[in-house]
């Protein structure tokens, strides 16, 4: 496993780190004991960065990395997030009480006297409007709930905006194959603010695992049946928002390009490390089996630029039409 440094923080995280949503719900049943199976078995290839959310499964998330981190004695660095327990989800809803209250909530989930790293739970875009959202964040800082705050975010301009306030560390957006637009600004920018970079979605939603088809079925309690439209939050977050049948044909275009050796997935996941102003990709992984395949990439060989090139290529001629501008 690689390590790069979060922001300004000083930690060195993983650069494949766990993303613990699937874990926790809302992507089909879960069984705990399997889940800490498979977090054990990233911890065990040098996982040492967890991102999870108050909502993953109404704390189960938190709760299993809280089972995690007292069974290991590795330093393991919890990333959660505040926001989305609000209803409706509105601006006026970030403010120092509320936040303040979610923050204790995670602190008992996680059982903790102090977060490492709590991110805005893609707020509306005018919280990055709203100094006063930011200078709570600093307070819980300064009452010593909270080492850490950076914020998750739908938009590129949302992430130009968020970094502009000095002690956000981290900014955590969705970047694959199938939406490359942050290569450009936003990675740009965060290095040279020296913002952490967390990318989510890395197998957009799974389908970068190269294994779906037209035929393809999902429990009616998996965002993947049920969100395609946005039903029930962003509609980005489902498959990146590339309709089903074009991320399809995309895979298919993709799959010549896959380096022997190697995997769809593990393809997908190294593409984004090759960016280096990515801290690191968050997948998640429900089984040990996508753990394995997951948090091994570290080991195998960069990507070439032809292939670069082809996958830039695939991206600005089949997915932008349908992401580039929305996101
Ligand atoms: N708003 C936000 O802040 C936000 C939103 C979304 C995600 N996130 C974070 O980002 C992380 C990553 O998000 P994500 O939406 O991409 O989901 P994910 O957590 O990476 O989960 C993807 C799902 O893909 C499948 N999968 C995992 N490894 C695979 C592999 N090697 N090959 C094929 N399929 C594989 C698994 O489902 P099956 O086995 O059922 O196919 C898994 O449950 C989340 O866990 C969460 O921490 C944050």
């Amino acid at each position: 496993m690689n390590y790069r440094e979060l922001g300004k923080t000083g930690w060195k995280v993983s650069e494949v780190s766990f993303g613990a949503w699937a874990v926790g719900g809302t992507w089909g049943p879960v069984d705990d004991q399997q889940s800490l199976e498979a977090m054990h078995r990233a911890v065990d290839l040098g996982v040492n960065f967890f991102d999870t959310a108050d909502v993953y499964g109404d704390g189960r998330s938190e709760r299993l990395i809280k089972q995690l981190k007292s069974d290991r004695s590795e330093t393991i660095y919890v990333a959660t997030k505040a926001g989305r327990r609000l209803n409706p989800h509105v601006a006026d809803g970030y403010n120092a009480a509320n936040l303040t209250g979610f923050i204790e909530r995670s602190l008992t989930n996680l059982s903790t006297d102090c977060l490492d790293l709590v991110q805005l739970h893609c707020p509306p875009t005018d919280v990055y409007y709203r100094p006063e959202v930011f200078e709570a964040m600093e307070k819980l800082v300064e009452d010593g709930k909270i080492r850490y705050y950076g914020v998750s975010v739908e938009r590129c301009e949302e992430a130009l905006k968020a970094m502009e306030y000095p002690n956000v560390q981290s900014i955590q957006i969705i970047f694959n194959i199938f939406r490359q637009r942050p290569a450009s600004l936003v990675l740009k920018e965060a290095k040279a603010r020296r913002v952490g970079i967390l990318a989510r979605l890395p197998l957009s939603s799974g389908m970068l695992g190269g294994k779906m088809t037209r035929d393809s079925k999902f429990d009616s309690d998996d965002h993947r049946a049920f969100n395609r439209e946005g039903a029930a939050f962003d509609k980005g977050e489902t498959f990146s928002g590339v309709p089903f049948e074009v991320g399809l044909e995309a895979v298919e275009e993709i799959r010549p390009l896959v380096p022997a050796g190697m995997t769809m997935s593990q393809l997908a996941l190294k593409w984004i490390l090759m960016f280096d102003a990515v801290t690191c990709a968050i997948p998640g992984a429900k089984r040990v089996d996508q753990a394995d395949l997951n948090f091994s990439i570290s080991e195998l060989p960069a990507i070439d630029v032809v292939t670069m090139r082809k996958l830039r290529e695939l991206y600005y001629g089949k997915l932008a039409p349908f992401v580039h501008q929305r996101w």
